[in-house]
């Protein structure tokens, strides 16, 4: 009897150890609300979010834009005929749900759900914040009008070397001659060329502090 306590007592123990340290986070988690971001990773809050003001037509409609392009449709583009046949010679199943495909046609991959809001749509495309850095501590328009401090809190200003880690040759629809150089040359991305393609400028003149004031 004596015995069988003793040995019950050490199976138990590494498990009750293991909860206590779980239940240890947790209290950290709701202790410290901005837990997740205190080592400078931010995070994710969507395209609803960046839509409530850059929507309007004064600051350039930059939604509207980025909803017209193909980003927007990526991940839908993972439900095509060609997608499928794509996957089925890579020996992927359902495109739509490999990592495989899902890593280049969607938003905060890999990204933990605790890092991403709960309205986060994770079938929305390659979304803003694909590109502009996860947006949860940058959004408020008075960081927004503020570069420096938007950049401190998150906001990326893209580069080639953002666009090349999707739009590279691992991609199945990889093309060496998409686009044709200003010597003649060809190549598979061109930056210049590309990001003028998904142009979405802020029109000049416009003064965020005559709409609305700081949020
Ligand atoms: C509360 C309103 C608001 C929200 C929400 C918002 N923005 Fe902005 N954003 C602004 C304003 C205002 C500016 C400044 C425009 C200017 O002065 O040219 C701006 C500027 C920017 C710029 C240009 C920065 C620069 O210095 O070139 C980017 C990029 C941007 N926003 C992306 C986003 C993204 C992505 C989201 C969502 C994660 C978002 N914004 C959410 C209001 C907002
Ligand atoms: C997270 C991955 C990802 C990033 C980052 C990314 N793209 Fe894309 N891009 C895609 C995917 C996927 C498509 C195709 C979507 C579809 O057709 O459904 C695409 C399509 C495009 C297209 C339309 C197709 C074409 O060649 O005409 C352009 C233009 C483009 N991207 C430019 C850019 C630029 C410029 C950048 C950087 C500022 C960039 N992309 C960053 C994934 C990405
Ligand atoms: C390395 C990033 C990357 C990966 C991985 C990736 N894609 Fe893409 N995909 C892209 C980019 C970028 C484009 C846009 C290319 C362009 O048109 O310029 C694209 C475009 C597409 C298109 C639209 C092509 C067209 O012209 O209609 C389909 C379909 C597609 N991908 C399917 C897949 C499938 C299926 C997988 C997984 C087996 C996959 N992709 C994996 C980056 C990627
Ligand atoms: C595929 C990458 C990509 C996506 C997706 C994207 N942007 Fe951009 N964005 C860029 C690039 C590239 C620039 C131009 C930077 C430059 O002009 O040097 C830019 C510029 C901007 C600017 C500043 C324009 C100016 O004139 O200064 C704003 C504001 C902005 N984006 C908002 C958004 C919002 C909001 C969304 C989502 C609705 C979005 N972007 C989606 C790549 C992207």
């Amino acid at each position: 009897m004596v015995s069988k306590s003793v040995s019950d007592r050490r199976l138990i123990r590494p498990f009750l150890g293991r909860s206590a340290m779980g239940f240890a986070l947790l209290v950290l988690a709701f202790l410290i609300p901005n837990w997740a971001t205190a080592n400078g990773q931010h995070a994710f809050v969507g395209y609803q979010k960046c839509r409530t003001c850059h929507k309007k037509t004064e600051i350039g409609n930059q939604y509207g834009a980025w909803l017209e392009s193909r980003h927007a449709k990526a991940y839908e583009t993972l439900g095509t005929e060609k997608a499928k046949k794509w996957g089925a010679e890579a020996g992927v199943d359902n495109p739509q749900t490999d990592d495989r495909c899902i890593k280049c046609h969607s938003t905060a991959h890999g990204v933990p759900d605790e890092r991403v809001s709960r309205k986060f749509d994770r079938t929305a495309g390659v979304q803003c914040e694909s590109c502009h850095g996860a947006g949860k501590d940058y959004k408020k328009k008075k960081i927004m009008m503020d570069r420096d401090k938007a950049l401190e809190k998150g906001l990326i200003i893209p580069t080639a070397e953002l666009c090349t880690g999707c739009h590279n040759d691992e991609s199945p629809a990889w093309d060496e001659k998409a686009y044709t150089l200003t010597d003649g040359s060809t190549a598979g991305f061109d930056f210049e060329q590309a990001v003028k393609k998904i142009a979405h400028p802020v029109p000049e003149g416009y003064d965020p502090s005559a709409t609305g004031g700081a949020d």
